[in-house]
């Protein structure tokens, strides 16, 4: 095993023959490194079983491989709803979602998440924010008013690489992640927990 990640997914429940199919058939395809990966898929599925969560928000599409993960997770009335802003790329996750034994539970919107996410009536149990990051402070701000106290958010790629260790980091992303954690650990409706998975998810907790 080459590092400490390769042995922590060696050593976790594997992903779903489906979440493997999508991994593989991205790997050589531009943007593959926006997967988020077996690691996060586990992470969210834990935390939606452990909170009995049934009301699911995914901001940022891409594959599928994080709405196909939670819809695997939830309970037969579960919703997951997955916003993308990119018609041809949400077009080929409803392929994927189409093969899932739990499609019924994933609802795709094709939109730009701050458009889309105020005309959504739902409460959510749980949101997981892996969009765009220049805009996301406004993605957290939205989807805490859209969350039950004692809900869960989950961002990801808030280590951006390392690169948010720097004092002033040259990625315009690492930047807008360390404004994101400052805005989070100041916040005192939520609690919160950075862990170091993957590229880093910062576990939010409303209070
Ligand atoms: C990092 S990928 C998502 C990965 C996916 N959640 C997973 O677990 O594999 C980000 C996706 O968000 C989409 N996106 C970026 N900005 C967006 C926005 N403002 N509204 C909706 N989707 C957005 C991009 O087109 C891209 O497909």
């Amino acid at each position: 095993m080459k590092n400490l990640e390769d042995y922590a997914i060696a050593y976790t429940k594997p992903e779903s023959a489906l979440l493997s199919e999508i991994a593989k058939d991205v790997q050589n395809k531009p943007g593959s490194q926006m997967l988020s990966g077996p690691l996060v898929s586990q992470f969210l599925k834990m935390l939606i079983k452990m909170t009995a969560a049934y009301r699911v928000l995914d901001i940022g599409t891409f594959t599928g491989y994080s709405a196909v993960s939670m819809a695997e997770a939830l309970p037969e009335n579960g919703l997951v709803i997955s916003i993308e802003s990119s018609q041809p790329t949400l077009e080929a996750a409803k392929s994927y979602f189409a093969q899932s034994l739990h499609a019924q539970k994933i609802r795709p919107i094709l939109g730009e998440a701050l458009e889309v996410l105020p005309q959504l009536s739902e409460t959510f149990d749980l949101i997981f924010i892996d969009a765009d990051k220049s805009k996301v402070i406004e993605y957290y701000e939205l989807a805490l008013s859209r969350l039950k106290s004692g809900g869960i958010i989950v961002i990801d790629d808030v280590l951006w690489r390392g690169e948010v260790l720097e004092v002033a980091p040259a990625d315009k992303r690492a930047v807008a992640m360390q404004k994101l954690n400052q805005h989070i650990l100041e916040d005192n409706r939520v609690e919160n927990l950075i862990l170091p998975i993957r590229h880093g998810l910062n576990l939010v907790l409303k209070k």
